[in-house]
């Protein structure tokens, strides 16, 4: 299926993450990697998605998954070389599957090349101006320039001896010490990314995920301006703030579109920006990187009222700038949906987490249900659907991970508040029996779970009615039906069931509620995520023509 030129295909697009670490290990050492990936091809072809989006790959000692790059135009030869993604490039193209690929602009590992010349070198010097070195304060220079805080340890600075560095001054990194944050306010960075983006972009590549797109710049004027916390994504940001989401930011975003605009169709990108809606437009402006990721409902709990809000703002919030939304209920920084959606509302996830699961009881069929049928409802609606890897199976959180197996910096240099992300990226199981559950010969760089032989891919493929079932038929048909990007709501009667239309005659309802839910004769079911309770005349599976009744925590699609 050759790739069309059409400008717009990202509009109403199906993204799926593949986190390559543990999406298909090709060569038996516990990682996966790109050769993996090809080897799948088929699979995602399955799954009717129009591209997939690729966490690093680049050279990096995983000190943040990946996030952590030492060289931003290669491939770790963990997992593989660049003649290997070209390779899985064109196949992926074959298959009709653009790609994105990740860019971290934020932040380079302190293997780069650049960090160790600028640790080499001496203070006030042209290579320590690529990062952010700062003289610290006290007598002797011994405390932090600044109080800034890091999202993976206690503070944003480190001394530079901790990296061989012979002077007195301190780095700053907001993630993980491994982590230096760039200088933006240095040219020869903007050109830098200007030219690994064409790099990709000239192999191909037809789209970036922007890491961190609203750190880049930071108020670097002297005396620093204390920050001791980060701004919550509710706190009004009026682009003066000390290291998020400045006014300046946008700037290098207007020169990428500039490139991006240079190919034909041009090259698109999402911003991960942790802002208000109100300041995300510009990101995701067509005179910028065009679309940003819509994260509310990752926040949300599996509930009518809830969803709609996130529904109606985003909407509306796209219209403002010429882009689509974009719905994702899960990525590899957060916990599975259907471990969210099975766990009441009020519980605490993280201490629930920390503690392996114990503190609470957690319903498994219904968490698994609440996101099938949150998944069917956000692929009606306008705009892109991301999945991640995994998601399609219906897998859960994995818990218990051994302390001397985790390797989330979130967890390791956080003063181990939070067990961390690692319980959503354990390598996939894609057969039910043999090692690592097919994932690879050589076992699983996280250990998997007993419980992932049910839910591998060879197990759900053998199932009508399993989450992969669902979801490879809902991708299908939304193919099919694809439409305006419009949506009419309808009177459900039912605080608890929500009830959309397209302009073509496609109608989504979802019952969020614990009861039954009876819809009347609208159409033709063509879809649903668990079976209905016919309630009139019933013409066999799939095909009901006077309503029925849809049970708890279930989606219905239905063509009028
Ligand atoms: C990525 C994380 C990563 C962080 C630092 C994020 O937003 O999604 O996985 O730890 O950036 O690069």
């Amino acid at each position: 299926m050759a790739l069309t030129k059409d400008k717009n295909w990202w509009r109403q697009a199906v993204i799926y993450q593949i986190y390559p670490r543990s999406f298909k290990d090709s060569n038996g050492d516990g990682l996966g990697d790109i050769k993996g990936i090809t080897s799948k091809i088929d699979y995602l072809s399955s799954l009717n998605i129009d591209a997939v989006w690729l966490s690093p790959f680049y050279p990096s000692a995983l000190a943040d998954g990946g996030y952590d790059v030492d060289d931003y135009r290669d491939v770790d030869p963990k997992l593989g070389t660049l003649a290997d993604f070209d390779e899985m490039l064109r196949q992926l193209h074959d298959a009709g599957i653009r790609v994105f690929v990740d860019i971290v602009p934020n932040h380079s590992s302190n293997r780069h090349e650049w960090f160790k010349e600028a640790i080499a070198a001496e203070p006030g010097s042209a290579a320590r101006n690529r990062y952010i070195f700062r003289d610290g304060k006290g007598a002797n220079g011994e405390l932090p320039p600044s109080n800034w805080p890091s999202h993976f340890a206690p503070s944003a600075w480190s001394h530079e001896s901790t990296q061989g560095g012979k002077h007195n001054q301190w780095y700053c990194h907001l993630f993980a010490p491994e982590q230096p944050d760039f200088n933006w306010d240095n040219r020869e960075i903007e050109e830098d990314f200007l030219k690994t983006l064409k790099f990709w972009a000239d192999r191909g590549v037809d789209g970036f995920r922007i890491d961190v797109a609203a750190g880049l710049k930071k108020d670097l004027s002297e005396p620093l301006r204390d920050q001791d916390t980060y701004p919550g994504f509710n706190n009004p940001m009026t682009g003066d703030d000390v290291l998020f989401d400045r006014n300046e930011v946008h700037e290098v975003y207007k020169e990428w579109r500039k490139l991006f605009n240079q190919y034909d169709p041009p090259r698109v990108a999402v911003a991960e920006a942790y802002v208000r809606p109100e300041r995300l437009v510009h990101y995701s402006s067509q005179e910028e990187l065009g679309q940003a990721f819509n994260f509310d409902l990752l926040e949300a709990n599996f509930n009518a009222s809830e969803y709609k809000k996130i529904i109606d703002t985003s909407l509306k919030q796209a219209k403002l700038n010429g882009s689509s939304t974009t719905w994702c209920l899960n990525n590899h920084d957060q916990m599975r949906p259907a471990t969210k959606y099975g766990l009441l509302p009020i519980v605490d996830r993280i201490r629930w987490k920390n503690s392996g699961g114990t503190t609470h009881p957690l319903d498994i069929t219904a968490g698994i249900n609440a996101a099938v049928a949150g998944s069917m409802l956000i692929m009606a609606l306008p705009g892109c659907t991301y999945i991640y890897q995994g998601e399609e199976l219906g897998l859960h959180e994995v818990l218990g991970i051994p302390e001397d197996q985790i390797q989330d910096p979130q967890y390791l240099r956080n003063l181990k508040a939070d067990v961390g992300r690692d319980g959503c990226r354990v390598p996939l199981p894609w057969s039910s029996t043999g090692r690592s559950f097919g994932f690879g010969d050589g076992g699983a760089h996280l250990p998997q779970p007993a419980w992932f032989a049910q839910y591998s891919v060879e197990a759900e493929s053998n199932d009508a009615s399993s989450p992969l079932s669902v979801f490879r038929k809902a991708l299908a048909l939304r193919k099919t039906l694809i439409t305006e990007e419009e949506i009419t709501w309808h009177e459900t009667g039912d605080d608890d069931v929500l009830h959309f239309s397209r302009p073509n005659g496609w109608h989504c309802i979802t019952n969020f509620g614990g009861g039954l839910y009876n819809f009347g004769a609208i159409g033709e079911v063509i879809h649903s995520s668990a079976p209905l309770a016919p309630s009139g005349i019933y013409k066999g599976h799939g095909n009901l023509t006077l309503g029925g009744e849809l049970a708890p925590a279930s989606t219905v699609w239905i063509k009028k």
